[in-house]
């Protein structure tokens, strides 16, 4: 390998992207979920999108295990969830509105774009897995900015021209 972990590091945060908080639920109703930009459509027909998790993520069994994971692409204004579902924050769910559609993996309210999936494979890649879901239900807003992602802090679009 001719670079280091910081290189790698630097090479990846110049690839812009949104950010989601993943979530998922257990079939007695208990909620987890965490913050990843790692979201990326798959495929169109079957309509099926992934995520990457990481092996230490303390969510890694409950996702692996549950068979469904909602995707919530966050907004702008979205930022604090951000935070919240990436750091140690107590009860991530405390004061939060979200409901269930068909799998039971909780859409939280206020996002760009969410997506219900039920699981359809989970991919060993490293330090992580690669979780891959069929949308079952969607909804998104016509109108709105994303919170987006870029060398290793938040920021956002600005409209030109
Ligand atoms: C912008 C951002 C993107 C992230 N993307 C991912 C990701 O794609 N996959 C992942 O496993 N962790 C990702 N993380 C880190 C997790 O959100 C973080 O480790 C979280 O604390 C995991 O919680 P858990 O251990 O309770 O699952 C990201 C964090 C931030 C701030």
């Amino acid at each position: 390998m001719s670079f280091d972990r910081r290189a790698f590091r630097n090479a990846l945060g110049c690839f812009a992207t949104g950010i989601t908080v993943i979530t998922t639920a257990t079939d007695a109703g208990e909620t987890f979920g965490l913050t990843a930009n790692s979201f990326s459509s798959v495929s169109l027909d079957p309509p099926l999108v992934l995520f990457c998790l990481g092996k230490t993520s303390n969510n890694l069994d409950v996702f692996t295990s549950s068979g469904r994971f909602a995707v919530n692409v966050l907004a702008e204004g979205q930022r604090d969830l951000s935070v919240r579902f990436s750091t140690a924050f107590g009860d991530r769910w405390e004061g939060l509105t979200w409901e269930t559609w068909e799998t039971g993996a909780p859409i939280l309210a206020g996002c760009l774009a969410s997506m219900d999936c039920a699981t359809e494979a989970v991919h060993d890649a490293g330090d992580h897995v690669i979780m891959v879901g069929r949308v079952k239900r969607l909804a998104s807003v016509a109108e709105g900015k994303p919170l987006l992602y870029y060398k290793g802090d938040y920021a956002g679009i600005t409209d030109q021209g």
